[in-house]
């Protein structure tokens, strides 16, 4: 089977991608920098998904060699202007997901400004080609925080189309439907070719 590692440090983005895979069928091992025994991460200084990806996947690549994938991604809220994009992990400093999730949801307590979105770019590097592929999820921020799968702002977003929130729904849903889904969806495509 073939080896792919995955350009990420974060546990759940890892399980995320081996449930999609599988979910879409695409036979292939995926490795973890700490299985092959690197803890360091890239910093990741890039003004855009497609930059801050390509920092993960080439500084991995670099160092194993091995065909390598990585995923950017963040959140972007219309009340807030677009933010916090690709600063959606250290959004609102060191906070918890649980009180960050309250506190978005107070402040845009009686708003009707909800829109909001899930994006995520995918860099593929095998024979140091790099191709990229996209994934976005359209949706609104949920009036409280709601549901226990997923993770991050699963729990206030609401996807398009449904009445529950990512982290209601669960990972199977988020496994058919999410940005990140979308983006391995299209990679997957190309690779299988
Ligand atoms: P990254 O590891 O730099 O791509 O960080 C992305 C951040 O965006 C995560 O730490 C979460 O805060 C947020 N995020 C990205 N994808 C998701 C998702 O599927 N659910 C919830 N939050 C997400």
């Amino acid at each position: 089977m073939k080896k792919i590692l995955i350009a990420t440090g974060n546990a759940h983005k890892i399980q995320e991608f081996k449930d999609i895979l599988k979910y879409l069928n695409v036979e292939v091992e995926l490795i973890s920098p700490k299985d092959l025994g690197s803890y360091e991460e890239p910093i990741e200084n890039g003004k855009t998904y497609e930059e801050n990806s390509y920092i993960k996947a080439k500084f991995f690549y670099d160092k194993f060699h091995l065909p390598t994938i990585a995923d950017d991604s963040g959140v972007e809220i219309d009340f807030y202007d677009g933010k916090p994009g690709i600063y959606s992990a250290r959004f609102l400093g060191d906070m918890s997901y649980r009180d960050r999730n309250i506190y978005i949801t107070n402040e845009m307590k009686g708003s009707e400004n909800r829109g909001a979105s899930f994006h995520c770019v995918i860099t593929y590097i095998e024979n140091d080609i790099v191709n990229y592929y996209k994934g976005i999820l359209y949706g609104k921020i949920a009036n409280e925080p709601k549901g226990d799968e997923g993770f991050g702002y699963d729990p206030i977003f609401i996807c398009n189309g449904f009445n529950s929130t990512n982290a209601e729904l669960g990972q199977d849903f988020k496994n058919h439907h999410s940005h990140r889904a979308l983006a391995l969806r299209k990679w997957a495509k190309d690779f299988e070719k």
